[in-house]
């Protein structure tokens, strides 16, 4: 009994080693097969993918992360650090804002009941007209300025006059009618204010010439004279700005005027004649 207890105990033990190789031989063979199959048979692509799976892995995340980051609205901007260069704007550029133009006037503007001002400066320009009853008459102190500056140009040899000050809203009226018969509106708005926008108006703007120089009064010609040149290089000790530039038609509206200069105080006028800037650009109007 015992004796064939131990002989089928025996028999049991030596099988064990042949489940355990088949099981073995099995998986072995059965896996690549597996694998071999879902990459269409093709032992390249299938050895290619055991590599790849672990390459890819770190690069999908990132790519993953920027999707979520469009996907909910983010700015495709906003990257994550590490995928910028330092050359790189962190900013995308922004289209540039759309400004009115300064050289047209707007449709049904409206005079207003009080001057706009900006840094304690009275605009008066093709977008901001005054009121038709601003009537301040000449600035003292732009006059005062003017005379120092006259005073200071005398010692240099040229006799400074102020030929054109304060206009009423009337008196610039009775002007821009008698151009525009003369060269019609499109050609009177290039030199001419209409009433309501001069800047003479503000008592502020003032039209230099030189005495006994009548021929060079409100003329291009007067920039290119000794006078003109000196009131250009000068004007802004004394407060002016020669109002008009060459070349900045398109900002502040009007034809370049070598005669027309505005107050504004010596640090603005120092300001702007430092940087060649209009009145519209330094106000950022
Ligand atoms: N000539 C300037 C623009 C004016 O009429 O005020
Ligand atoms: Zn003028």
């Amino acid at each position: 009994m015992q004796s064939s207890k131990l002989r089928f105990n025996s028999n049991k033990k030596k099988k064990w080693p042949i489940v355990v190789t088949v099981i073995i031989g099995s998986i072995l063979i059965i896996v690549p097969v597996i694998w071999i199959g879902i990459h269409n048979w093709n032992l390249d692509k299938s050895l290619a993918a055991l590599n790849l799976e672990q390459k890819t892995a770190e690069p999908r995340q990132i790519a993953d992360s920027q999707e979520e980051l469009q996907d909910v609205g983010g700015d495709p901007s906003e990257e994550p650090e590490k995928n910028q260069t330092p050359d790189e704007p962190k900013e995308s550029p922004k289209p540039p804002v759309e400004k009115p133009a300064n050289n047209m006037y707007e449709p049904n503007q409206k005079y207003p009941k009080v001057p706009t001002t900006k840094n304690g400066l009275i605009i008066a320009n093709k977008q901001h007209p005054l009121p038709v009853d601003y009537n301040k008459g000449e600035d003292i102190i732009a006059r005062s300025a003017f005379n120092e500056m006259a005073a200071a140009a005398k010692l240099d040899g040229f006799e400074l006059v102020a030929f054109s000050t304060f206009r009423s809203f009337e008196r610039q009226e009775v002007l821009y009618n008698q151009y525009v018969e003369k060269d019609g509106e499109q050609a009177a708005d290039q030199y001419s204010a209409r009433p309501g926008y001069s800047e003479h108006q503000t008592g502020l703007a003032f039209d230099i010439g030189e005495k006994n120089f009548e021929q060079h009064w409100a003329a291009a010609t007067f920039g290119e004279t000794p006078a003109g040149e000196w009131v250009a290089q000068n004007a802004h000790l004394y407060g002016f700005i020669l109002r008009y530039p060459l070349g900045k038609e398109e900002v502040t509206g009007y034809m370049h005027e070598s005669w027309h200069f505005r107050y504004v105080g010596v640090e603005p006028a120092t300001d702007m004649f430092t940087h060649k800037q209009t009145l519209e650009e330094y106000l950022d109007l």
